[in-house]
């Protein structure tokens, strides 16, 4: 973001030293800071020059830090499609292990697929919306705890759980077989499985942070909110997502009842 502002703008070349980083947030060009009010409300899109990322470093990052960046991993496979979501399974020996060869290849095919969104829609008109599945929830989950407590891709794969069951109760979930599947994968990834989970194993001095309303409440400031009703992206399928339901505020607070 700096770089987007200094002089109205230099180039940047960018090294990610967090898996996070490598498989999604270096790639795309988004730069924003938190206000109070909400998770990323200042900031500006400004494409990278080049990324370079070496998986190497990831065996320096922290255990929560690490599995944050998995929750990404995780998203990025429901967006991208099957494929890239069979990989993950396979690969999740190698990527609790953080085994340099697993994580080079699905280093690389996140940022393919990543890349491949980003490039049809630089600026979030359409497509590029699909990757923000579970974040409105995420983002809720952030500002509710207050920002800095629970790791942005942790928030993330609680999200993607949500954005399923969102799914499910809407009447467009396709795949059946989706939720199971994933929570088997989290699980195998050690994420937590679900907000019960999350509440649970962060927030025991602060019960009243992630209840119903106040998750609700904020996701009323997210950029995406517009009116009464949150507007979701959901998925009905890995790779066949609905990239703007709008949902009322009291729905989303049943599904989200401890
Ligand atoms: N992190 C979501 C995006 O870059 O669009």
């Amino acid at each position: 973001m700096a770089a987007a502002l200094y002089m109205r703008g230099i180039g940047v070349v960018h090294c990610p030293t967090t898996l996070l980083a490598q498989v999604d947030a270096s790639v795309g060009g988004k730069t924003a800071v938190n206000l109070t009010a909400g998770k990323n409300l200042a900031g500006v899109f400004h494409q990278p020059r080049a990324v370079y990322a070496d998986v190497g470093v990831l065996a320096t990052q922290s255990e929560e830090e690490y599995r944050s960046g998995l929750g990404e991993v995780l998203k990025t496979a429901l967006v991208a499609g099957p494929e890239l979501l069979e990989l993950v399974e396979q690969g999740a020996p190698g990527l609790t292990a953080r085994d340099p060869a697993t994580l080079a290849a699905i280093v690389a095919a996140c940022v393919r697929a990543k890349a491949a969104v980003v490039a049809a829609d630089p600026l979030e008109r359409g497509p590029r919306r699909a990757l923000n599945l579970g974040h409105t929830f995420a983002h809720a989950i952030e500002h509710a705890a207050g920002f800095g407590r629970v790791p942005h891709g942790i928030a993330v794969a609680v999200g993607l759980g949500i954005a399923l069951r969102a799914a499910r109760e809407l009447g467009l979930l396709e795949d059946r077989e989706l939720p199971g599947r994933l929570g088997r994968l989290m699980g195998r990834l050690g994420l937590p499985a679900d907000l019960a989970e999350l509440r649970s194993s962060r927030l025991s001095d602060m019960p009243a942070a992630l209840s119903p309303k106040e998750l609700v409440r904020a996701m009323r400031l997210d950029k995406k909110s517009r009116g009464g009703a949150v507007h979701l992206v959901l998925a009905r399928a890995a790779g066949r997502l609905d990239l703007e339901v709008p949902v009322d505020g009291a729905l989303i607070e049943s599904w989200l009842a401890p």
